[in-house]
This record gives structure tokens, sequence and C-alpha cells, in this order.
């Protein structure tokens, strides 16, 4: 709204409006944001994303009110938080909770994306941000995890620095760089702080406003894979659209409502959920000097941590693990389907995309457990499996292979 529409608006808002573009906003991103009208529960897992982002956000900063980040005194803080902070163990386990839900939400979200098809065109840039997202909260919550500086804090972050050391030539120089010294030691969890508080969070932030911009600038898929925008009414609203606030606001809010019953159970009655979502040798003080015999990663690490653990040879390992994620921002070029939904698609883009998801489950199971013969086997089919997928995909689709279903015009709900 320009400076002349001010007096027909009036009031604070209008004077706001010529100021700054809030009405815009609203009705750009919310009141006449036409969502298709089809979108079923799957569509929750973004706006939980968002909520879970800003769950930890919040209680991260109450967090750091008592924590300290020195190697002396780190551990001591959390046990403080825990036992003498007013509601510090609330907060404290709102955070760790916080932590596995947002990557159970956010692979949801993404396996939603490839079931429906919304990596592809015209929506490879959120696919992308969305990827980069992904990159920027496993380095968050792998650094976050370090900071409690319990044993796992510690030699967690040993296994995983040292990695780096298996590239050649700037390895070892690299590894010293990240922890700042010749071994994991203070110098290393200052910086860790450092980043995990307060540059990685600004920079998820700044992602998720450009995965959303890009969202809103295409116009949301959707379970059917149609294009809502291709059949319009006289005013030129999708006849297939409803707008985002009130609908979705409000379904999205059911959406939150259950999330947060789960949420509670777990903060209130499992915080730990059996050694998944906290490992109970990280309630033990760091020992640099005394190496715990099993160092499993955390769940929501552990598909990739078997990848890498598949292959013997140590860089090509690591060049797995990487490629696993790697693989992932080029699936919009890779799928070269005809359709998008799964729901349209071939049965053997169907079974393919299951075996996928199984292999990714079954990896995380594999990856938390001591290696064994049978759990190196088990670990080496899946990620085959998982490296088939989208070798698969591309055969299927650029082979032009695949028998669809007809795409209806308009959705089906
Ligand atoms: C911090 C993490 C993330 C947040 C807060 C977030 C948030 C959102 C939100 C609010 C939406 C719109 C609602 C919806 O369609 O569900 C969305 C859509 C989308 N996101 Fe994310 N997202 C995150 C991570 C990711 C990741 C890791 C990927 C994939 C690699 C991804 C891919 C997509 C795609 C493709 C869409 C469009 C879906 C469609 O139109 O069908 N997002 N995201």
């Amino acid at each position: 709204m320009s400076y002349n529409t001010e007096k027909a608006q009036g009031g604070l808002l209008g004077w706001v409006d010529a100021r700054f573009p809030l009405t815009k906003m609203w009705r750009e991103h919310l009141s006449e944001y036409y969502a298709p009208k089809n979108f079923n529960w799957w569509y929750y897992f973004g706006s939980l994303a968002l909520m879970v982002l800003v769950i930890q956000i919040i209680s991260g900063i109450w967090l750091t009110f008592n924590f300290k980040p020195t190697g002396a005194e780190a551990f001591t803080s959390v046990e403080f938080i825990m036992r003498d902070v007013e509601w510090g163990w609330l907060i404290r386990y709102i955070h760790s909770t916080g932590a596995s839900m947002f990557f159970l939400v956010v692979y949801l979200h993404m396996f939603r994306g490839m079931m429906y098809g919304s990596y592809q065109k015209p929506r490879e840039l959120i696919w992308i941000f969305g990827c980069l997202l992904l990159l920027v909260l496993m380095a968050e919550a792998f650094m976050g995890y370090v900071l409690p500086w319990g044993q796992m804090s510690y030699w967690g972050a040993q296994v995983i620095i040292s990695l780096f050391g298996a590239i050649p030539f700037i390895g070892e120089p690299l590894v010293v760089w990240i922890m700042g010294d010749f071994l994991i030691s203070e110098a290393t969890l200052g910086r860790f702080f450092a980043l995990h508080v307060v540059a990685l969070p600004l920079v998820l932030i700044a992602l998720v406003v450009a995965h959303i911009l890009a969202l809103h600038e295409v116009g949301s898929n959707n379970p059917d894979g149609i294009e809502i925008k291709k059949h319009k009414d006289e005013n030129g609203k999708p006849l297939d659209g409803i707008p985002f606030h009130p609908y979705y606001t409000v379904k999205d809010l059911f959406g939150v409502g259950v999330f947060l019953i789960v949420f509670s159970v777990v903060v209130f009655f499992i915080p730990e959920v059996g050694g998944y979502f906290i490992k109970y040798d990280n309630f033990i003080p760091a020992d640099p000097l005394t190496t715990p015999s099993h160092i499993p990663p955390v769940w929501y690490f552990a598909p990739h941590y078997a990848i890498l653990m598949s292959v013997p040879d140590k860089l090509l390992g690591v060049v797995a693990m990487g490629a696993a994620i790697a693989v992932l921002f080029l699936l919009p070029w890779i799928d070269r389907g005809r359709v998008r939904s799964i729901r349209y698609r071939g049965l053997g883009f169907k079974i393919a995309l299951f075996a996928f998801a199984a292999a990714f489950i079954i990896l995380g199971y594999v990856g938390t457990q001591p290696v064994t013969p049978m759990t190196t086997i088990i670990g080496r089919i899946c990620a085959l499996v998982y490296f088939g997928y989208f070798v698969f995909l591309w055969v299927y689709t650029a082979f032009d292979l695949e028998k669809t279903k007809p795409v209806p015009e308009r959705v089906t709900s």
C-alpha cells in the first residue's frame, strides 16, 4: 500500500502500511496465498519444522543464561541447570528432545517431497534450500551435542572430526584447524559454542526465509502433483486453491496440538528415550584418557554413519557419507519423471521409494549398534539400496521406462 492510500486505511495500521509493507506481506504470504485445497497430514511437517526451530531458539537462549563454555565448567553447569536452576531440567529436556524431533519432522518432510515430486520443476530451488537446511541443521546438532562435555560429547566429536583427517594432503592441518588445538579441548568447545549459539542459527533462519520465499514464488505442490495455477477463476484465483489463512493456519494448529502432546510425553516421561535421544554415557563427564568401548552416533546421524562404516576404506567411507547427502541436491535432475505424485507414478517408483525408506531406517538402526559381521553385511546391502534408488530413478525416467497413470486435470479431494 502506498503513501496515497494511507487515508483510506487510516489508524495505526494505515500509518505503518504507508511506511512498511505489513498488510501487503500478510496478504501475499497468508490471507491471499492460495494453497491447494487437498493438502493431507504429510503437509503438517513444514510448519512443525518451523515451530521446532522456534522452540530450539527460545529454549537455547534460556540454557545459555547458565551454561559455561569452558572445559572445567561445561559439564557441571549443565548439572547445575538440571538440579538447581528453577525449571532448568524442563528447559534442558525441551532442548534435547527438540533436537531429535527436529530431525524426525525434517526427515518426514523430505519424504513427503520425494513422494509427491515436490522437488521437480519449478520447485528445484525450494528443494536445494531444503538440502542446505539439512546440512546446516546437522552441523548445528553436532556442535550442540559437544557442549554438555560428557563422554559421548567428547568422543563423538573425536570420531567425527578425525574423519576429516582422511582427506589427502590437507586432512591433518584441517583437523587441527577445526579443533583450534592439537586435541579436542576448551578451544574446540568455545568455538563450537559460538557457532552453535550465534552463527548457525542465523544461517538456519536465513535459509528458512529463502525456502519459504521460493515456495511462495512458485506456489505449493500437493498430493496430486497438479499445478493449481492452471485453472483460475475470473478474478485470477486458482479454482483448487484456498487462502492459507485462515484455512491452513487452523489446520496446522491441529497438527501443532497433536505434536505438542507427543513432545510433552517425551519431555516429561521418557526424555532419554532409552538412550536414543540422550546417550547414558553423556551423564559421565568428558575424560580424554578413557575411551568408551562403543561410541555410537545419535540416531539422526546413524544412517549416514552406517554408510561410512559400510565402506572398508576410511577415505572412501567419508566420500560415501558425503555423497549420501550430496546426491539429494541432484534429485531434481536425477528424476525426469513425467508425473510428480506417487499416486500416478509407475510401480517401479513405488517399490524403489519404499525400499529407499526401509534402507534408511535399517541403516539408522545398524548405525547405532556395535559393529559385528552381521551389521556390516546389512549396512552394505542397505547402503547399496540407498544409492541404488537414485541410479534406478535416473535410468527409469531418463529412458522412459515408467508406466504412469493418467493425471487428473483438477485435484481429487
Ligand atoms: C529447518 C528445516 C525446514 C523448515 C523449517 C521447512 C519449512 C517448510 C515450510 C513451512 C514449508 C511449507 C509447508 C509445507 O509444504 O509443508 C516447506 C515446504 C517445502 N520444503 Fe521445507 N523446511 C525445512 C527443511 C526442508 C528440507 C530439509 C527439505 C528437502 C531437502 C525441504 C523441502 C521442501 C519442499 C520441496 C517444500 C515444498 C513442498 C510442496 O509444495 O509440496 N524442506 N518447508
